[in-house]
């Protein structure tokens, strides 16, 4: 069996920006993809639904997120020329990751606990892979932008805003070039031990 140390995987992965052209074997994709469904969920709902958008399929999404963004009022202060700009360099972007993986999940709660529970889910499933995808040299981008809520983006992807919860954005590819470790701040800052009243 590989060995892997876990510690070092979770404190090695970095987001990755930049990646090779080179796709992702499919078959090793859908084997990190079931090794991160081993992450908890409540009454094993397994409520990680998964979009990914690949090759020629890249420049329409990349296209349907710069909407939402121009909706969201992201890119009103440019010029149509700095605007017709900006599109080009989000769709160099989109064809240069090999593959974007939407992370959705079925409402069951109109937005209430139930659905909270499954969205932690999928983002215990997200990490997962991601750090599986690491151990295999495979980089990953986590993206979460106000386009998750944008009814119209919902619905240019075929899904429905009342039917179904987007959740994460992930680019996945080869490293490029690998950013340097910020660190974290000491975790002792963020605890407080409590044994008395
Ligand atoms: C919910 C969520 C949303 C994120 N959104 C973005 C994003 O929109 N753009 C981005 O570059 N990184 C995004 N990230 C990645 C963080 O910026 C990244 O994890 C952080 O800078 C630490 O870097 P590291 O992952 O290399 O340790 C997101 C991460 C999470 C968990």
């Amino acid at each position: 069996m590989r060995k892997i140390d876990l510690f070092e995987l979770m404190r090695g992965r970095r987001t990755i920006l930049d990646y090779k052209e080179q796709k992702v074997d499919r078959d090793l994709l859908i084997k990190l993809f079931g090794h991160a469904a081993y992450a908890p969920n409540h009454h094993l709902k397994e409520p990680w639904r998964i979009k990914i958008f690949e090759d020629e399929a890249r420049s329409a999404f990349g296209e349907k997120i710069v909407d939402s963004y121009i909706r969201y009022g992201y890119l009103n202060t440019l010029s149509d020329e700095k605007l017709k700009k900006a599109r080009q360099k989000y769709d160099r972007f989109f064809n240069s990751v090999p593959h974007h993986a939407l992370f959705y999940m079925n409402k069951e709660d109109n937005g209430g606990y139930l659905d909270d529970e499954n969205y932690a889910a999928v983002c215990a499933f997200i990490q997962n892979f991601q750090l599986a995808a690491w151990s295999e040299g495979i980089g990953t981008m986590w993206t979460a932008k106000p386009t998750l809520l944008d009814k119209e983006f919902i619905r240019d992807i075929g899904l429905s805003s009342t039917e179904h919860r987007l959740i994460a954005v992930v680019q996945i590819g080869y490293p490029n070039r690998i950013p340097r470790n910020r660190g974290r701040t000491p975790i002792r800052n963020s605890i407080e031990w409590i044994q008395t009243e």
